[in-house]
């Protein structure tokens, strides 16, 4: 298939190229090359054209002939403050908008969006009493006291996690998760108004080599990786038993092509995940361990606004698209205490 790639100079877009080529897919590569992402006045590689998508003008041309869209471009992160909002409506919002238009208008009707586990919010718990439960806020008085796991909301007691499977409500709580489900609600609308089908995967905590260092906008895995290159002992908040499902960059890539490959309708939502749970301390842990270095640092800090625990159920993409995670993080993240990073 002729496939359209957006975002093709990106962590994880590059990986994406990789894999659809090698699995026989004529690829047309563009990047805008974002100086926060790329650094200023970067060139594209080879094999990729600078390309804005918000400049409609210069996206419509490269459509004609595309079968599918696989859109990785976005502005990443959790946000710094405020001042983010025009950047990532912008970037994330506005460009998937001028994107599904001019595909209407080439007649291609496939895309492959990029989502993130964010647009959750927080991950699925139930109370050992009352079942499942929607938790409450954690309270300043709980963290400060060193209770960071989430309370029912009937009685009060420590509430367990659980797999969040794709029905999951969406709730956005950082500008970033705001605009990944504007987003995915855009492309759900244009699946309707204009027939097309869209394949959203929600990726969850991706590392892997080549992963831009630590910056504002960095997920935990690329700040542990920094320090550890710098000398510095990670610094694990809370208590280290936050979970996560980290995911190898090479797993999200192959996602990608079984999406690429899978000819379905409407708009769904699938999970990119290992499918195999690992706290933040044995995050940190295996890295320190990898590098011969010492063991990391409890810190007992916290950050406001940090989720507990989001670990997700990989079932719906292996039954739906046949994508099954093939690195163990155990096995990838020793790996990546030594791989190289960007930037
Ligand atoms: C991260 C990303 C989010 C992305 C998602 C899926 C950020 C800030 N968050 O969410 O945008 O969509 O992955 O890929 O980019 N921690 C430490 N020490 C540190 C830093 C963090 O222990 O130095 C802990 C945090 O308290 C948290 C956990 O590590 O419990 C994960 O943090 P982080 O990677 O920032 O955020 P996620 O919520 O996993």
């Amino acid at each position: 298939m002729r496939v359209l790639l957006t975002g093709a100079a990106g962590f994880i877009g590059a990986r994406v190229d990789a894999a659809l080529r090698d699995a026989g897919h004529d690829v047309l590569a563009v990047d805008a090359m974002l100086p926060t992402a790329h650094g200023a006045g970067a060139e594209p590689p080879p094999d990729c054209r600078m390309l804005d998508i918000r400049d409609a003008a210069a996206l419509a041309p490269l459509l004609k002939g595309v079968d599918v869209v696989c859109h990785q471009a976005a502005v990443v992160g959790a946000g710094v403050n405020a001042a983010d909002a025009p950047s990532y409506a912008s970037h994330n919002d506005y460009a998937t908008a001028v994107l599904l238009a001019e595909m209407f208008g080439a007649g291609c009707q496939r895309l492959v969006l990029a989502s993130s586990m964010v647009v959750y919010g927080q991950g699925r718990f139930d109370c050992p009493e009352h079942g499942p439960v929607d938790p409450l806020p954690r309270t300043r008085a709980d963290l400060d006291a060193g209770v960071f796991e989430h309370r029912c909301p009937v009685c009060g007691v420590p509430a367990q996690w659980r797999l969040v499977g794709e029905d999951a409500p969406l709730r956005p709580r950082s500008l970033y998760a705001a605009s990944k489900t504007a987003q995915e609600h855009f492309a759900l609308a244009w699946t309707q108004a204009a027939a097309g089908a869209v394949t959203a995967l929600r990726y969850h905590n991706v590392y892997g080599p080549y992963m831009p260092r630590d910056t504002p906008y960095s997920g935990v895995a690329a700040i542990f990786r920094s320090e550890l290159e710098s000398g510095d002992v990670p610094r694990v908040f809370e208590d280290g038993g936050q979970m996560r499902d980290f995911v190898h960059v090479d797993d999200v890539a192959a996602a990608n092509v079984a999406a690429v490959d899978a000819d379905r309708s409407g708009f769904e939502a699938f999970n990119v995940c290992s499918g195999r749970p690992i706290s933040i301390m044995e995050v940190a842990t295996e890295l320190c361990d990898a590098r011969g270095e010492a063991p990391p640092v409890v810190t007992g800090q916290y950050r406001s606004g940090d989720v507990r625990h989001i670990v997700a159920d990989p079932a719906r993409a292996m039954d739906v698209l046949g994508f099954r995670a093939a690195v163990d993080p155990r096995d990838g993240l020793r790996e990546f205490a030594f791989a190289p990073l960007r930037g």
